[in-house]
């Protein structure tokens, strides 16, 4: 089973093949250059760029795996939530190659392809769904952030989500307001680490709350206000770096105790994480710590697979295949925006 993938949602323009569970190869092409002038992803300017980038992307991939278009036994591709005309691009050349080799069509929801991406380890990267277990799996974005009840491969369902802003969505926010560049996440994960953490009480909104929902918005205004008030804390290397952490720090605590009291509630023994967020080293230390003390397993994406990439696309494609699941028709539409997973 030879899957072709692609992944066009937002600003990353990928293609990976897909065999037996296996990402032969993978490309990623990124657009945050292009998007860091305007400090966030101008939908129109991604759609162009993905025009632009597919066929090459493509062509590289197949090149990559040494594999030619007689080969392949479906094509897959990100159905949405997403950029509506971001994501059409490779929709519908997706389906256009289907239909023109005769091959099934299988549209993947991107946060489900997210929501499996911790069970794909090594390398050459391998699904091991052999190893699932009913778990909460947080999915932390750029334009979301979700924690879901796994009780099974391709069974979960959604807790809870954020009424607001993403978590992604707050750190580049943040590092905007102390003038980082876009996408400020990766930057301000960065100079945390040199800060402390404990220097300023910022709010770690919804934290107390049972429910699995999410509020990142006060927190961004509350950074805001304090530098409207503190304005020469951020003039020093010390002051900036104390600023990152302190922001990291009540993002994270956030996510990890929400994730850790719905493990618990539910009776469950594992945790994974996935999403672009999922870099951030201060997620990843401290969900460690805190899944290690409560005897959890965990599993985060890998990096590599962390943010968006075909090579989860064409997996969760490859597994709803073996399962009879998952094909569309080839005048199948895009997802709508508010899809969960
Ligand atoms: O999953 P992703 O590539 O795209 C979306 O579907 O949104 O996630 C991108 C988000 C951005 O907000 C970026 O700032 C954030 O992930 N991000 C990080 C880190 N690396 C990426 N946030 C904090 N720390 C990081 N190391
Ligand atoms: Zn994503």
């Amino acid at each position: 089973m030879l899957i072709l993938a692609l992944e066009t949602s937002c600003d990353e323009t990928s293609a990976a093949i897909v065999q037996d569970e296996v990402i032969l190869a993978t490309v990623v092409s990124s657009q945050i250059k292009l998007h860091e002038e305007y400090g966030g992803v101008v939908p129109e300017l991604a759609t162009r760029e993905h025009l632009r980038n597919l066929t090459p992307v493509v062509k590289e991939t197949l090149a990559k795996a040494g594999v030619v278009a007689k080969d392949l036994s479906a094509l897959a591709v990100t159905r949405g939530p997403g950029l509506p005309n971001a994501l059409m691009i490779g929709f519908r050349a997706t389906q256009a190659m289907a239909w023109s080799l005769g091959l099934p069509f299988i549209g993947v929801n991107h946060h489900e392809a997210h929501l499996y991406s911790p069970w794909i380890e090594g390398e050459p990267s391998r699904a091991r769904f052999d190893l699932l277990q009913p778990n909460v799996s947080l999915i932390v974005s750029g334009g979301h952030t979700m924690l879901v009840d796994v009780r099974g491969e391709l069974d979960h369902k959604v807790l809870g989500g954020t009424v607001d802003d993403a978590a992604g969505e707050c750190f580049d926010k943040v590092a905007k307001l102390i003038g980082l560049p876009y996408p400020g996440g990766p930057q301000l994960d960065k100079l945390a680490a040199l800060g402390d953490p404990k220097a300023i009480a910022f709010p770690r909104p919804m934290i107390h709350e049972t429910h699995d929902d999410f509020s990142f918005s006060g927190l961004k205004t509350s950074v805001r206000y304090f530098l409207r008030d503190n304005p020469s804390v951020i003039s020093t290397e010390s002051g900036l770096a104390d600023l990152c952490a302190s922001v990291q720090a009540a993002i994270v605590e956030v996510l990890v105790t929400k994730t850790i009291r719905a493990t618990k509630r539910l009776g469950y023994r594992c945790v994974t994480a996935s999403g672009g967020v999922t870099c951030n080293s201060g997620l990843r230390a401290r969900l460690t710590e805190a899944c290690a003390r409560n005897g959890f397993t965990l599993r985060l994406a890998e990096r590599q697979l962390c943010t968006d990439n075909a090579g989860m696309v064409g997996i969760l494609a490859a597994r709803k295949l073996a399962k009879g699941q998952g094909i569309a028709p080839y005048d199948a539409e895009i997802l709508p925006a508010d899809s969960l997973v």
